[in-house]
């Protein structure tokens, strides 16, 4: 039965999907391929991936793209319903399906994968341990032998300690204004959005609760699942071969070999 926390996140979603490619345009996003180049032709050959928390499609496009047959899926209907329409623009074949990533095997069934990636923050909407390693945990378990799981997500050891109050996005007439707030082991983010045309603007507003999971928490649950060879990236900074600066990079990326 879905909890009250996943019937927000999916009702957040359902209403946000529309908002979501404005915000962070698809074809911007593709320009991440170099990274995914480099982690996976060093350790894998052309295989299965699964995105777990595939959002509107962005990797599921750019991993098929470079050859990767990938499988979908997405807690909300709006999303996935987004992703459709992406990946037919892009020409992508791919199933995609609605559930829940700390139950895949009910959604894919017995299948299992060279690579699981859960991308762009969603882990952290796991609002308590047992729902984080209920994930973590299916995530492993749907991987092969020597496979690799991916998480990216915001640096929230950097968040929690600049305690920063707002962040700014703009894109074409849209104004997208982040207001944080602080509770105690959560942060919201409350999300206004305006839209101007000529003298008239327009607001929605949105909001979702993230629990600031730590690198070292991360790390520490990814070790207790039987994770090898951890390691941190930053995804956005090639020059220098992705190195992850802790203290001063906004979002990382986490691998682990099963
Ligand atoms: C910030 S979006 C990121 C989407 C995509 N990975 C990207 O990078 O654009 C977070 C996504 O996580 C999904 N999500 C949240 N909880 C989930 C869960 N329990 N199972 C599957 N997806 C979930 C949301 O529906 C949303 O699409």
């Amino acid at each position: 039965m879905a909890t009250n926390s996943s019937k927000l996140n999916a009702k957040f979603y359902n209403n946000f999907a529309s908002i979501h490619d404005i915000m962070l345009p698809i074809e911007e996003r593709l320009s991440g391929k170099s990274f995914f180049e480099y982690i996976l032709k060093k350790d894998f050959k052309k295989n299965e991936i699964l995105d777990c928390a595939c959002g509107t499609g962005i990797h599921v496009i750019l991993l098929s793209k470079l050859g990767y047959k990938v499988d979908g899926m997405d807690l909300s209907s709006g999303m996935i319903k987004q992703a459709k329409i992406n990946l037919k623009k892009f020409n992508i074949k791919a199933n995609l399906k609605v559930g829940d990533f700390r139950k895949i095997k009910s959604v894919y069934g017995e299948k299992k994968y060279d690579f699981v990636a859960c991308l762009g923050n969603s882990l952290a909407y796991m609002q308590t341990e047992k729902d984080l390693k209920k994930a973590l945990g299916e995530m492993f378990n749907v991987l092969k032998p020597n496979g690799m799981v991916i998480i990216s997500q915001r640096n929230y050891d950097k968040l929690l300690k600049d305690k920063k109050r707002y962040n700014v996005i703009q894109q074409g007439k849209f104004t997208f204004l982040y207001i944080y707030n602080y509770l105690k082991n959560k942060v919201i983010f409350n999300i206004i959005a305006g839209a101007t045309n000529n003298n008239r603007t327009t607001f929605q507003t949105f909001k979702t609760t993230y629990n600031p999971i730590l690198q070292k928490d991360l790390k520490k649950h990814m070790q207790e699942m039987g994770c090898r060879n951890i390691k941190f990236y930053n995804q956005g900074n090639e020059k220098e071969y992705f190195k992850f600066n802790k203290e001063s990079d906004e979002f990382f990326t986490i691998t682990g070999t099963k």
